[in-house]
């Protein structure tokens, strides 16, 4: 089997495995399905929420960054200022024979492989000239490129004379309640406030499943700092993290070489503006390794300068490598500069500057901003992706034992009376502490060991015929298959420290 071959069917076995098993499938499917959408199922949404929680405990808990949550609807005016009305665009294209609509720079990089994002409407229009590229679908000539406002547009009110948009990114309230924040906050610069919540962006034509969603879950934190200390009080202890970059200059040279360098290297010579987008490059890529991602699996690369947001002077691209969709953006971090607050503030009228208490003279500044700004739908999928594992005839997912949305199955050996009734009370007792464990008396015991496996369950429990004897279970072990036996009374406080990482599985109980 060739390498393509094997990648395709491994995608489409996590696919399968995803539909069929409750991660994740197309929305709307009854109504022929919409792209661009999809719902997370009862094993995906559980899942997405840990992730969405081990993101909370990183960037709140411990970073100690604030939170916020704002309404998904905004005002026109909010959008006007910010400059997404007049540049939140992707370039498009027409078939004029089948009307199907093309974003150009995905069209060209699926036809010929070159990326031309950065590119000028004019020389993307030459481009496919050039090129002679025609319509994917039939063969049509395309029509002219121009830019499309990807805001989904709605109204307020019952007479909707008040234009609005749903969200872009969920920034914007972070700046317009910047004062009120800040005060709340009582601290000194750099400070920081996040918000996780729905994002919406009218894609032209999302052709990647879950990897271009129209609706989508974003975390998002603005760091607030003073523009002459852009400093982290905390850099030293991410300063010897290597990372794996590849510079703008390097793509402009077509050269796909990636420097590894520490943070501090970076930071050192020039690579990444200022010390807190180093910091925060850093801090990113030891949220990817919690959630269980390979270490070569992840770069940041540069984003070209025409291929920026119009609010931002510098952004990278946390990016992690998928066997189906190339490297795949998870995070984008930009150095939004004062820019957003410097617009709110003319547009609003209302005074955005902050008194730096660190200064002798009173210093007032307009703070400057570094972006961390995630979706958390793509981490899923690529986390997918790289558990899925094939191994002696077996497969399985090999999800880090904090992000499996099944925890614990419980199952009686055979199906005996006795044995479900011991088993029911197990389950009742597990699932009273917290742990999310189901219950399972269909098919062979191999049978469910695989069904669990196939869904990531990291530990089994199985009653068997020593239980009704001497109070004691065995549990499995999902990635080595190996067993232990322990007291039912122990049960829930070892699975706790097993799911937490807090004990090895041979030290918690008297191996099988
Ligand atoms: N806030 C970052 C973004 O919209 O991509």
């Amino acid at each position: 089997m060739d390498g393509e071959q094997l990648t395709k069917d491994k995608y489409e076995k996590i696919m399968d495995i995803a539909k069929r098993r409750g991660f994740i499938w197309p929305s709307f499917e009854l109504y022929g399905g919409a792209a661009g959408f999809y719902d997370f199922g009862p094993l995906g949404a559980p899942m997405k929420k840990k992730i969405i929680q081990k993101w909370r405990q990183h960037y709140v808990v411990e970073e100690g960054l604030l939170e916020l949550e704002s309404p998904t609807i905004t005002p026109e005016p909010v959008l006007k200022a910010s400059g997404h009305v007049d540049h939140f665009t992707d370039v498009m294209t027409e078939c004029k024979k089948c009307s199907a609509s093309f974003e150009v720079t995905e069209l060209v990089k699926e036809e010929t492989g070159d990326d031309i994002e950065g590119l000028s409407k004019n020389e993307m229009e030459n481009y496919l000239k050039e090129k002679k590229i025609t319509c994917p679908e039939c063969d049509g000539k395309l029509g002219e490129v121009y830019e499309f406002n990807t805001m989904f547009r709605t109204a307020i009110g019952p007479k909707e004379d008040r234009k609005a948009y749903l969200r872009p990114e969920t920034a914007q309230t972070i700046f317009i309640d910047f004062n009120r924040l800040q005060r709340i906050a009582r601290r000194k610069l750099p400070f920081g406030v996040t918000q996780i919540g729905r994002g919406y962006r009218n894609e032209i034509s999302p052709r990647r499943g879950v990897i271009r969603l129209r609706e989508f879950t974003m975390a998002e934190a603005e760091i607030f700092f003073d523009p002459d200390d852009p400093s982290h009080p905390k850099f030293s202890q991410v300063s010897d993290e290597k990372l794996r970059f590849w510079p703008s200059e390097n793509q402009e040279e077509k050269s796909r070489e990636l420097t590894e360098k520490t943070a501090r290297e970076a930071l050192d010579e020039g690579i990444v503006c200022n010390e807190l987008m180093a910091y925060h490059l850093a801090y990113a890529k030891k949220f990817l390794i919690s959630l269980g991602l390979p270490e070569d699996s992840i770069r940041f690369r540069e984003q070209l300068p025409g291929e920026r947001a119009h609010y931002s002077q510098e952004t990278w691209d946390m990016e992690v490598k998928s066997e189906k969709f190339g490297w795949v953006e998870v995070a984008g971090f930009a150095y939004r500069t004062d820019y957003d607050l410097s617009q709110h503030s003319k547009s609003s009228g209302t005074d955005l500057t902050v008194f730096t208490q660190n200064d002798d003279d009173g210093k007032k500044v307009l703070c400057h901003v570094v972006e961390p700004s995630y979706g958390i739908d793509r981490p899923l999928y690529c986390i997918l992706e790289h558990a899925y594992t094939e191994d002696d005839g077996r497969n399985y997912l090999k999800l880090k034992k904090d992000l499996a949305p099944i925890e614990a199955q419980v199952f009686p050996l055979v199906a005996e009376e006795e044995l479900e009734k011991i088993g029911k009370s197990i389950l009742k007792k597990i699932n009273s502490t917290g742990i999310f464990a189901e219950y399972d008396d269909s098919g062979s015991i191999g049978r469910r060991y695989a069904r669990a496996d196939e869904v990531g369950v990291p530990f089994c429990i199985t009653v068997d015929h020593r239980t009704p004897d001497d109070s004691t279970v065995t549990i499995r072990e999902r990635d080595t298959t190996d067993q232990i036996r322990v007291k039912i009374e122990d049960l829930p406080k070892t699975l706790c420290k097993l799911l937490n990482s807090e004990i090895e599985f041979e030290q918690a109980g008297e191996k099988v």
